[in-house]
């Protein structure tokens, strides 16, 4: 049989975007499928994982034994994640979470009118990751870098900001991997580590990841 390497720990995640209402009918999102996250919390709850998935609007099924909130805004998923975190051992941010939102979100359909100009003003969202990160008590935790350029300069600098204990970069100027694919490549690095998980399927690549959490997160504890 497999080894359960993650038997008896907590582990929560977040996947797919956010949407960021304009008004009742409108919104600012991005194009993230949530299929990496969802490929996570299959592979964490078969290795032995109780596990929380928040996420974002997707069209993807729940994987069996998981734990499902479904959020929308950014702020949502923030409050979704700050209210159970403090039982979990591990925290992996995948959600490709909106950077900013509407100042103001109108209360009524925004018309039309003769202006060939319209200007929106936009809010800076809460860094949810960053937020568990500084947890007096925070969880093992993990966060995505996705890059087009200078993965691991990037990677390494977004690591130490946001005081995470992994971090998992995909190169995502290929339209072979990261995003929408089914396949994806990881560079991961942690606080004098760093490992290189080839192009493969979602699935496989989650669970070699989920593997080195697992060992990273037993050797600290
Ligand atoms: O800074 P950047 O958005 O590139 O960082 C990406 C990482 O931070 C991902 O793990 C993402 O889920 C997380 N993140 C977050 N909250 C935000 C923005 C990013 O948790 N508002």
């Amino acid at each position: 049989p497999k080894a359960r390497p993650l038997t008896g720990l907590k582990l929560m995640l977040t996947a797919g975007p956010t949407r960021e209402a304009l008004d009742p009918v409108r919104y600012i999102s991005n194009h993230s499928s949530g299929k990496m996250g969802f490929a996570l919390a299959t592979a964490a709850r078969a290795l032995g994982a109780e596990v929380t998935l928040v996420s974002g609007p997707v069209t993807l099924a729940t994987p069996t034994g998981v734990r499902r909130v479904n959020v929308e805004s950014a702020q949502d998923m923030h409050d979704a994640v700050m209210a159970g975190i403090g039982e979990q051992h591990i925290f992996i941010a995948c959600a490709a979470v909106a950077d900013y939102a509407p100042k103001v979100v109108a209360s009524h359909k925004i018309k039309k009118t003769q202006a060939d100009n319209m200007v929106v003003e936009l809010t800076k969202n809460p860094d949810i990751v960053a937020s568990v990160a500084s947890l007096q008590h925070k969880p093992f935790t993990v966060g995505f870098a996705a890059e087009t350029r200078d993965v691991e300069k990037y990677a390494l600098d977004k690591l130490k900001r946001k005081n995470l204990d992994m971090i998992a970069a995909n190169d995502v100027s290929g339209s072979d991997r990261g995003f929408n694919s089914d396949q994806n490549a990881l560079s991961v690095f942690w606080p004098g580590g760093q490992h290189h998980l080839p192009l493969a399927g979602k699935a496989e690549l989650a669970e070699q990841l989920l593997t080195l959490i697992a060992k990273r997160y037993h050797d600290l504890h």
